[in-house]
């Protein structure tokens, strides 16, 4: 049976009551969908947002991530926001290294270790996001790009099982754009990615999954999800409404049978 994991990332979206409405309409599409165990439902609301969602899908099977985390549990670091804290708000995985806070924040591959190390110590499980942007990719680079990501990323990084980790691979130019990597694009990244995790995760790195994001909508998710190496989705826009996300679970739920 394929594993899948299906995460919305709300990005800068939804006030506490707006994220209530929306994560209690998620709760009740995946308790209808009922999906089967390999098949996993995510929420990354807004910090503020958190407490609202989670209490929002209790009982559902719908998980609750963050959206980043600081590299300390506690200090002088105001406006940051610790994993522990994350972790305490009820939330069981965190985005680390979305190509938005690289870009927009600076985030260095060697930062996002950090964050990724910290994180991992709390128990909370990293989505660590790849990918290239377009001059990157006319240059013939996004393979190279992709691998010093994640050897600078996964540093020192040692799983006790596959699923404390999952990989998002997320090309730059097709996040937010309407343009998705065809699945054959995807796939070829996604085979590459899977050979590294090998490599720098041993054998676990064989069964962590790796989720494609970039435009993923229910028109292109059953063929992309379908490609060997794909193990779900990190959906930005197409989270935000309940009958995108949940036709997202749904093609999960047929291709992992
Ligand atoms: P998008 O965003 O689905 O809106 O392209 C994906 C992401 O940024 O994770």
């Amino acid at each position: 049976m394929r594993k899948y994991l299906i995460a919305g990332n709300w990005k800068m979206y939804t006030t506490p009551p707006e994220a209530t409405t929306l994560a209690s309409a998620i709760a009740e599409k995946q308790q209808f969908l009922s999906p089967p165990s390999s098949v996993q439902t995510l929420i990354c609301p807004p910090y503020t947002s958190i407490y609202a969602a989670v209490e929002a899908v209790k009982g559902s099977g719908v998980r609750v991530g963050a959206q980043d985390c600081h590299t300390e549990n506690k200090g002088a670091f105001t406006g940051e926001i610790a994993p522990a804290m994350v972790k305490a708000s009820g939330c069981s995985h965190v985005i680390v290294g979305h190509s938005e806070r690289r870009q927009y924040f600076s985030e260095t591959n060697a930062l996002l270790n950090k964050k990724i190390l910290a994180a991992l110590n709390e128990g909370l499980v990293p989505i660590y996001c790849v990918g290239e942007t377009l001059i990157e990719r006319k240059q013939e680079q996004t393979i190279a790009v992709v691998r010093s990501q994640l050897v600078d990323g996964l540093k020192d990084v040692s799983l006790k099982s596959a699923d404390q980790l999952v990989i998002a691979y997320e090309p730059v130019w097709a996040i937010g754009t309407g343009l998705a990597a065809t699945s054959d694009q995807a796939q070829e990244v996604h085979a590459a990615i899977r050979g590294f995790l090998k490599e720098i995760l041993g054998a676990h790195g064989a069964e962590t999954l790796i989720l494609y994001g970039g435009s993923l909508k229910p028109e292109n998710a059953e063929e992309i999800l379908a490609k060997p190496d794909v193990g779900g989705g990190l959906i930005g826009g197409a989270s935000l409404q309940e009958d995108s996300f949940a036709a997202i679970i749904a093609m999960a739920c047929k291709l992992a049978l």
